[in-house]
């Protein structure tokens, strides 16, 4: 797309890029009616760290929860008791129809913390960060944007480079991302995982995520979820959770596949952004870049 598609498809609020397909800036206003719980599950990453595949585990996990405290099947009533899970895509009437949903709510974003409803921290809502290897954050990204009209697209991967080195993504620039949330790193709220220790140990990961939101489980329930949301069964059942739109979002689910893409002088410019925004932090120490 030209420059001009560009400015078509992304608005910018307080300083950030956003597609006008997913928000809109009525809807950022309307946000801070949202009243976070103690007991919501938010999960939060950057667009392309894993997002679909982390929420799909959190779901599962209080499917699990709910059936054992609620004596409820996870498909009794849910078709009316459901939105869409990102925070910040929607109308102007969501927080006001989450505000009546039951607990446990699982809610996704990819905003910085700044730019949350101030109750999450207020009623200290417990999140989940979720990161990745920037090198892979740009690779998925750049494949994404190219696979939906929704996002600017690229003639180029030097393009997109360019692009998401000089902070003109969606959602704004991820080192930017990573250094706001790193101010939270410690609080303890706020657990991190990243997708490629996930990816290396899942077991140990969703046990850990479940711990973190309080949610007992069995070896049998853990494997379960380990199983079903594994890269190969979520993109096998894809055409049923996401439609046409599935065949791009699940696209290898790997670790590395940024080495297919960027030239010598690439992965030099990045190392340094990721060395000047992260150096000596808690998050940068976690990415073990
Ligand atoms: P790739 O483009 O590198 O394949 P998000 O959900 O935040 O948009 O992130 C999408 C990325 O997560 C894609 O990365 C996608 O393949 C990967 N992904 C989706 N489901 C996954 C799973 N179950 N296991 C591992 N990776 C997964």
């Amino acid at each position: 797309a030209d420059t001009l598609d560009r400015d078509k498809l992304l608005f910018s609020y307080k300083g950030i890029l956003y597609p006008v397909s997913f928000c809109s800036p009525e809807v950022f206003r309307s946000m801070e009616s949202l009243e976070a719980r103690s007991d919501d599950i938010i999960l939060a990453g950057y667009p392309k760290s894993g997002t679909n595949w982390v929420g799909q585990i959190l779901s599962d996990l209080v499917a699990i929860f709910e059936k054992k405290t609620q004596n409820k099947e996870s498909s009794e009533n849910d078709e009316n008791l459901e939105e869409f899970p990102y925070l910040e895509m929607g109308d102007t009437e969501k927080y006001e129809r989450m505000n009546k949903l039951p607990s446990r709510r699982v809610i996704f974003t990819h905003l910085l913390p700044e730019n949350l409803p101030r109750s999450i921290f207020k009623n200290k809502a417990k999140i989940l960060l979720l990161l990745r290897n920037p090198k892979d954050v740009a690779t998925s990204f750049y494949h994404f944007s190219n696979g939906i009209s929704t996002l600017p697209s690229y003639e180029t991967w030097d393009d997109f480079f360019v692009a998401f080195m000089t902070k003109k993504m969606a959602w704004g620039c991820y080192f930017e991302y990573l250094s706001k949330w790193n101010k939270h790193a410690a609080d303890e709220n706020i657990m991190t995982i990243t997708y490629e220790e996930l990816k290396e140990n899942p077991v140990l990961g969703v046990k850990n995520i479940a711990a973190f939101f309080g949610i007992p489980l069995t070896e049998k329930e853990l494997q379960s979820v380990v199983e079903r949301c594994s890269f190969q069964s979520m993109k096998k059942n894809s055409q049923k959770t996401h439609g046409a739109f599935g065949n791009i979002l699940f696209r290898k689910g790997g670790v590395s596949d940024w080495k297919n893409l960027f030239s010598e002088d690439q992965n030099e410019k990045m190392d340094k952004a990721f060395e000047e925004h992260m150096r000596g932090t808690k998050l940068g120490a976690k990415l073990k870049y």
